[in-house]
Order: C-alpha cells, then structure tokens, then sequence
C-alpha cells in the first residue's frame, strides 16, 4: 500500500455498520464501561480522508508538512512532519459539535520557539534521567542536564524538534494514517547507536486515533517515546482541566524526589490523593498533592498489550477519552508549569491547569533502575509500541 499525496473514500450516506469500508482488526478490549451504542447522525456528507499540504519552513529552509487525516464521523486529527507533533484533534460533543481539545499553535512558528513540548513525539527518551547520565556495559554516556541537573524528554533538541522524514499517506484497511520517520545518529544528545524511527498516526472508523511507533538501532541504546499532546476535552483554550473525571487503571505510582527522579519505590495509590482507580474529578484532591500531578503511574497491566490505561470525561461537553496502550507506564502531568505566559491557538492564553497529558511509557530513569522494566534496545531487537486514544460521548 502507498497512497501519495491524496486519498479519498467516499462513505457518505452510509450508516457506519453498512459501510464496506474494512474495520479496525484487533479492537481494545474495554475493561470499564461499554461505548453506547446510540450517535447522532452525521449532519453533512463526511469522508475519510487523507491529504498532506505544506505547514511552512523551518529557518534553515527545510520544508514541514501538515497532514490532515478525517473520519466520517468528522473526527479530524492534523499532524506536521516537524516533531511528528500532534497539531489539533478535533471530536464532536454530545451534540455532534466539533472542539478542537489539544493545545498548541496554529503556526509552525510556535512550534518553533520555546514551548513545553505541545503534541510532540519525545525521544530518544521521554521523562527524566536522573543526574543526566546512564552506564551500558561499564561505559557512561553523558547527556544534556536540560532540567536542572537531570535530562529531560531527549535533550536540548529531542525528536519533537526534527523534522521528520514522510514516508506515507492514505487510507487503509485501518483508517487514514500517516507515516513518518526519523534517523537519529550515533551520539545524538549523546546516546549510542544510530537509531532508525518510525511513528505512524492512524484515525480508524472507530474514533480511535492510534499512534504506532518503531525503532531499531545498530548499537545497545535505551530507548522511550511517547506523544506528549496536551488535552482539555472541553476545547483547547476553554478554561482549566480540574473538572474533568479521570480514571486511571493502577495501583502504584512511582514515588520521586525534589527533582522528580523515581526513588525506586512503587506505592500504593489507596487512600491517598494520587488514587484515580474509581473516577475522580482532577481537582477534587489537587491541592493535596505539592505542584499538582506530575507522576508516573504503574499501570497493573505491567504492559506488554493494549490495555486501558485510563478513561477521561469531560461532563459539560459529554466527550470522553480512553487510552489503551502496551507500555507499562503513563506520566499523568496537570499542566502545573502552563502560567499564561504562552498564547496558543485562536488567540487563546494556557494558564495553569488548562491542559493534562497522559504520556504513555516507560518508567522515568529506568535506565538507572534495574529493577524497573527495561528500556534497552539491542541490535537486532525491534522496539514497537503503540497507544490509541479512543473517543466517544
Ligand atoms: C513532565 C513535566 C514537564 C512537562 C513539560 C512532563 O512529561 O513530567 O515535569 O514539566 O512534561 O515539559
């Protein structure tokens, strides 16, 4: 299959269980509730498509992309190839009206300059590695301490600030995807191993939007991505997340120090502010927990296959998100360091609170903790992930 440029299936006037259009194979199984079953009707003709245009250049003239993929239940999901960010999603309320519910820039220029790593994919690394440096069979690598004095999500300039090479566009059996891929070179940031990425955003016909990705290296390296989008199921810009209910499917959290590093211990969550097993509003307990979330949550999957991570709704637009993921991690972030100081799209001003993130991954510093599940990549190995954000009302 490769499919350039345009790609087009008509599936207008087609309820979806009519439709000849193929579905997802392997759908997540919903360990919680049970998606309802009523939708409104699309009020006008949709498609599912997808088209690439161009999203500007960067200063030292490389051509960035925007990539639009849309399904016909008029989910829209936009993408660029600078930092395989995530630039808008767009998902109808209960009423069928569309929101745009991440945070970012209507132009490459904000993505350009200082911001705090809207809808990028991370790496080589996401989070922190404590003291900014990790040994592999007795030799140290020294990485950039961008945070404080430890590294964070890949360095001064991680994978959410390359421009990512296209490799495909269409629609498929599984939805409208894109794929995008990314080298990066022996000692970059000052990681071994020349590692060769891909991430490949796919919109099925169920409202999922799946973010797939894939390395390999021809050095032993450590590797963690995720895609670090920030959410407000309300519409971007609309005001903070603290109403919004949040279950998340673990037990344990990572227990970290002043500098955020896990301190290797795992605790339980019962009875404590950090407890999001039943659902609970994101503010109800916030202003117990110093700074606000900002931790990695152990979920009891232990990862290794799709499984609810966690399940958000918003109660005034009805929208709801679950995310399923094979990683043994997700870093619930509240936003805290958003303080108006960055004006995003449609004008509107982030202030603190007015995004979350759930990042899905591998534990903070698990290259410096043994007994956290490994990130090591070997030659030969294939390093494949993915996570799907599932949308409904
Ligand atoms: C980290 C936060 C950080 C944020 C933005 C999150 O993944 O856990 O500590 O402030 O990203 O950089």
């Amino acid at each position: 299959m490769l499919v350039l440029a345009v790609a087009v299936i008509s599936m207008s006037g087609c309820k979806k269980k009519d439709t000849t259009a193929e579905k997802p194979p392997a759908k997540p199984e919903a360990t919680h509730e049970v998606k309802p079953e009523a939708k409104p009707e699309a009020k006008e003709t949709r498609q599912m498509s997808a088209n690439k245009e161009s999203f500007g250049q960067t200063p030292d003239g490389k051509q960035v992309d925007l990539y639009t993929l849309t399904n016909t239940g008029g989910i829209r999901a936009r993408i660029i190839s600078f930092g395989a960010i995530l630039v808008s999603l767009e998902v109808p309320d209960r009423n069928g009206n569309l929101a745009d519910i991440t945070l970012g820039f209507d132009k490459l220029d904000g993505y350009l300059g200082e911001h705090p790593y809207f809808g990028g994919i991370i790496g080589r690394y996401a989070n922190r590695i404590g003291k900014a440096k990790f040994r592999l069979d007795g030799v140290e690598y020294k990485l950039a301490a961008n945070n404080d004095e430890n590294h964070l999500h890949g360095g001064i300039k991680g994978f959410d600030k390359k421009v990512w090479k296209f490799e495909d566009i269409g629609v498929t059996t599984e939805g409208a995807m894109v794929k995008l891929s990314y080298i990066s070179e022996d000692g970059e940031e000052g990681y071994p191993g020349n590692l060769a990425c891909s991430v490949i955003y796919t919109l099925t016909e169920d409202d999922e939007l799946k973010i797939s990705y894939e390395a390999e290296t021809d050095k032993k390296t450590v590797v963690n991505l995720t895609n670090h989008s920030y959410f407000n199921l309300a519409g971007q810009g609309s005001g903070d997340i603290l109403g919004h209910e949040m279950m998340i499917n673990a037990d344990k959290y990572t227990v970290v120090d002043e500098g955020l590093i896990p301190t290797g211990e795992n605790r339980n969550v019962k009875g404590t502010p950090m407890d999001f097993t039943t659902p609970m509003t994101i503010g109800s307990r916030i202003a117990q927990v110093e700074g606000g979330y900002d931790h990695n949550y152990v979920l009891n999957s232990g990862g290794g296959s799709l499984t609810l991570a966690a399940k958000v709704q918003e109660p005034t637009s009805g929208r709801i998100m679950e995310i399923y993921t094979d990683q043994p991690g997700v870093q619930f972030y509240t936003g805290n360091f958003l303080d108006g100081s960055i004006t995003g799209k449609a004008g509107k001003v982030y202030k603190k609170h007015y995004g979350f993130c759930l990042e899905t991954q591998h534990f903070p510093d698990s290259p410096n903790k043994p007994d956290f599940p490994s990130v090591i990549l070997q030659p030969g190995q294939k390093y494949a992930t993915t996570t799907v954000h599932k949308f409904y009302h």
